[in-house]
């Protein structure tokens, strides 16, 4: 979602006349845009400020410091980092033009609001697209997950209107997008009007989305297992534009953590979903998110985490070390874990995550299957894609950046899998 927040700041600066520089060339502006969810990413904002303000000397361009480490420490930033002229929170970015002129005339400029109105709505259209794109169509969470920041920094589950959702799947059709991922916090939470004025669920914008010429793929993250409705694992397997990939966080295996953490579901009720999921769409990938050293988790808690894993099977995942977060109730639960037991825990789990991760990409080899080219890769001719599975995939071709080309998969690097476009594998058989 920072990447997606990201592109739309970078399109309203440039609405103003503004223009982006390269990494590591000197600019007017900066916008660091921030992340909260573990201490580590909200803590390397500051680091950057300090290399940036090291790197430009005398000559200081304006500094802005937006997204969810803006929302949650607001005016404490600049005290703590006095070269920061802006802070603007993640519901407020569409103030950015303002707050910078203001922020140019000399003043301090701050703005962590939650506007009634929405800020897409304010913002200017989509233009100029690589193939994939990712469209914002939910946010904030209602959920209060006692580890996490989210419910307080982005705020309550807000959809985006139908119409509005629709036009912008539209737009980034018509500049360039083959693939969109619909984007949310709670994305499967989403719900909203159709232009008949029926209620949909996801999975109804997904039907839609089908619809839409010129659209190839569909994909959308992140979800949580008790939004995912019959009607999305339907739409699993009827839309064959939906990708066969579901990311699902779990967090843990333990339903006496699970409880403490208040997800709501437990091991057995996440298992049954993804049954029924495998059911409508045997391919499917499921990829999910672990803490590991949640206050209180013991071994044999742990150890069931573990289980989970096992019986799940997941084609790639993220796992972190439970990061206590302030203002969040796990924050100041007793038995917090010590680091070492962490760090032995999280390894042993990314041992596994990993196995699991590369018996999937086995499955692959010597298959044709579909890739989405996206962009070049680091030698000539090299081009790299992705799978319907979300694998990267390296491949030599001339087919351009957008085309969706038949590859047959012929061996595993450390971080993608390689392919030969499939007429040239004829070509090489034939000879
Ligand atoms: N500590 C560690 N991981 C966290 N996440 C959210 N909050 C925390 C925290 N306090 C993880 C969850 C979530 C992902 C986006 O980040 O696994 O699904
Ligand atoms: Fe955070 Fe996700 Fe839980 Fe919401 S559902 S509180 S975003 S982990």
């Amino acid at each position: 979602m920072n990447v997606y927040d990201g592109q739309r700041m970078t399109e309203l600066l440039e609405a103003e006349g503004m223009t982006a520089v390269a990494e590591g060339e000197s600019a007017d502006l900066v916008v660091l845009n921030t992340c909260h969810i573990r201490e580590r990413a909200s803590e390397k904002v500051y680091s950057d400020i300090g290399r940036i303000v090291k790197r430009a000397g005398a000559d200081k361009p304006l500094i802005a410091v937006a997204g969810c480490v803006a929302q949650a420490e607001g005016r404490e930033i600049s005290a703590r980092a006095p070269a920061v002229d802006i802070v603007v929170g993640p519901q407020a970015y569409h103030r950015l033009p303002a707050l910078v002129a203001e922020a140019a005339g000399g003043k301090r400029a701050l703005d962590t609001d939650m506007p009634l109105v929405s800020k897409f709505d304010l913002l200017p259209a989509r233009r100029r697209q690589g193939p994939s794109s990712f469209l914002t169509v939910q946010e904030g969470c209602d959920k209060f997950c006692t580890y996490c920041v989210v419910p307080y920094t982005r705020g309550a589950e807000v959809s985006r209107p139908w119409a509005a959702v629709i036009d912008e799947a539209k737009a980034l059709v018509d500049a360039g997008a083959c693939e969109i991922t619909l984007l949310g916090q709670n994305v499967n939470a989403w719900t909203g009007e159709d232009e008949a004025g029926r209620m949909q669920g996801l999975d109804g914008l997904i039907r839609a989305l089908d619809r839409l010429p010129g659209l190839a793929r569909i994909r959308y993250m992140t979800s949580h297992p008790n939004d995912m409705t019959d009607g999305l694992i339907e739409a699993h397997r009827d839309v064959e534009k939906l990708m066969p990939f579901l990311h699902l966080p779990v967090q843990s295996g333990s339903d006496r953590i699970l409880k403490a953490m208040n997800r709501s579901h437990d091991s057995e009720s996440y298992a049954r979903i993804i049954d029924k999921v495998r059911i409508a769409r045997p391919d499917i990938a499921i990829s999910g998110d672990f803490i590991v050293g949640f206050p209180g988790e013991t071994d044999a808690e742990f150890e069931d985490t573990l289980k989970l894993v096992e019986r799940i099977g997941y084609a790639q995942a993220f796992s972190f070390k439970y990061s206590p977060r302030p203002g969040t109730p796990a924050a100041t639960m007793d038995d917090q874990v010590p680091p070492a037991v962490m760090d032995e825990r999280l390894q042993r789990l990314q041992g596994a995550l990993n196995r699991q991760q590369h018996a999937f990409n086995d499955t692959i080899f010597g298959r044709t299957i579909s890739v989405l080219i996206e962009r070049d890769g680091k030698k000539p001719g090299q081009r790299i894609g992705k799978s319907p599975w979300l694998q990267s995939i390296v491949l030599e071709t001339d087919a351009p950046v957008g085309t969706l080309l038949d590859v047959t998969i012929v061996s595993s690097g450390p971080n993608s899998l390689n392919g030969v476009a499939a007429p040239q594998l004829e070509r090489l058989y034939v000879a």
